[in-house]
């Protein structure tokens, strides 16, 4: 976007504001303000800037208030210092001037917009002159406003936060300085298999938690209680563990763990060796010698990579193994990159947010590029060429 001459055009813009809001208000506006300097970078070059993005997942075809971008566009108004309008009906074209900004109303209320709709994707196209996808949290979704859009639009182009993105993403996966650590955390193995196969083969060391290090507990032949894990995916976990032995890399195992008979913030903490967790308990959180070893690779690290929490960190009696590792993350001179809403919450609430190299905005299209897949808007940038012309 930056090296086209937008004085006096029409710019559109696709932004992902998807933030959680309760009761009308914008809860966390980290998106937003991730997005506002590309409209300020387009207001600043002269253009009319239109602003596209969804919010949650309404039902196509019927509008409905509780996902209306409404509470965003005054966010941003407040933001920016300047009115951004929102504009409930905006396929038949609006009216802008330069220096002004528009928000049109959620995306997904239009019926194709999912299924990548060529006829929608055509009027999105025709309401600017410029097409600038930059919503990286929504770029491995190839719908009508993230992918269609930036075909059939007279020049298409990455927007400054997408290209953050990608380098900073690949500045910690394709030519990375070692050692390289990730940490994969959160509930569910089946989620993250993708991206802990691959993560295996490229970082040095591959540190597990959450429900996902409950499978690999398991495969080590130790008891895991009444823990959350999936029991089929133990092979799973079992041929990760040979896999990354194969490419030189290593699965740690925590030695020590907190446990709790049942999940509730007023549960009782019991730390114990991994092999000494009762049938009734379960797994809550890395014990303490775990945390300290783990937090010491950290601290050695070229650069880490970090998704998902290693404990119920939302409950203080096992947020201590999350809290050391985020400190020592803080305390590395290592490139480090965080990404998806439960990892940015644990670092709003250990306060290291400000330490951390680079904060994606992305959650799924995070996990995507790490997978290595292509992400479809992305894909649509490049079949457009270096210009962005047809
Ligand atoms: C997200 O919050 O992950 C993105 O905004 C994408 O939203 P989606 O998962 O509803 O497509
Ligand atoms: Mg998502």
């Amino acid at each position: 976007m930056e090296d086209l001459d937008l004085r006096g055009k029409r710019v559109l813009i696709r932004q992902d504001l998807n933030v959680p809001i309760v009761d009308g208000k914008v809860t966390s506006d980290a998106r937003i303000r991730a997005s506002l300097p590309t409209v300020e970078a387009a207001l600043e070059m002269g253009a009319a800037v239109i602003l596209m993005s969804h919010l949650g997942r309404p039902t196509e075809g019927e509008f409905d208030e509780k996902f209306s971008l409404g509470p965003v566009a005054g966010c941003m108004s407040r933001l920016l210092g300047q009115d951004v309008r929102l504009e409930r009906d905006w396929l038949d074209g609006v009216e802008i001037e330069p220096g002004e900004v528009i928000l049109c109303e959620n995306v997904r209320f239009n019926p194709g917009e999912k299924a990548d709709d060529e006829q929608l994707a055509r009027r999105m196209a025709s309401l600017a002159d410029v097409y600038v996808m930059d919503a990286f949290g929504t770029a491995h979704r190839a719908q009508a406003s993230t992918h269609g859009v930036g075909l059939f639009a007279t020049i298409a182009c990455a927007g400054p936060l997408l290209t953050r993105e990608l380098e900073a993403l690949g500045k910690a996966l394709k030519d990375p300085v070692r050692p390289v650590i990730a940490i994969v955390g959160g509930a569910k193995v089946s989620t993250k298999l993708e991206v802990l196969e691959r993560l295996s083969e490229k970082v040095d060391q591959l540190i597990v938690g959450g429900g996902i290090a409950n499978n690999f507990i398991a495969a080590a032949g130790h008891s895991v209680g009444t823990s959350l894990y999936e029991p089929d995916l133990v092979d799973a976990a079992r041929h990760l563990v040979a896999r990354a032995a194969d490419s030189g890399s290593s699965i740690p195992i925590p030695t020590d763990v907190v446990v709790a008979t049942e999940f509730s913030p007023t549960a009782t903490p019991r730390t114990c060796d991994v092999d000494d967790v009762a049938a009734d308990e379960m797994i809550l959180d890395i014990g303490p010698r775990t945390a300290a070893q783990y937090a010491e690779m950290l601290r050695k690290a070229g650069t880490i990579v970090w998704n998902g929490p290693v404990g119920v960190f939302e409950f203080e009696a096992f947020a201590a193994g999350t809290r050391e590792l985020a400190l020592a993350i803080a305390d590395s001179k290592a490139f480090s990159i965080a990404g998806g809403g439960d990892t940015l919450a644990a670092l709003e609430m250990f306060g290291i947010a400000d330490a951390v190299s680079y904060i994606s905005t992305g959650g799924g299209a995070f996990l995507e590029f790490l997978e290595g897949k292509k992400l479809p808007a992305v894909a649509m940038l490049e079949s457009r060429g270096p210009e962005g012309n047809k």
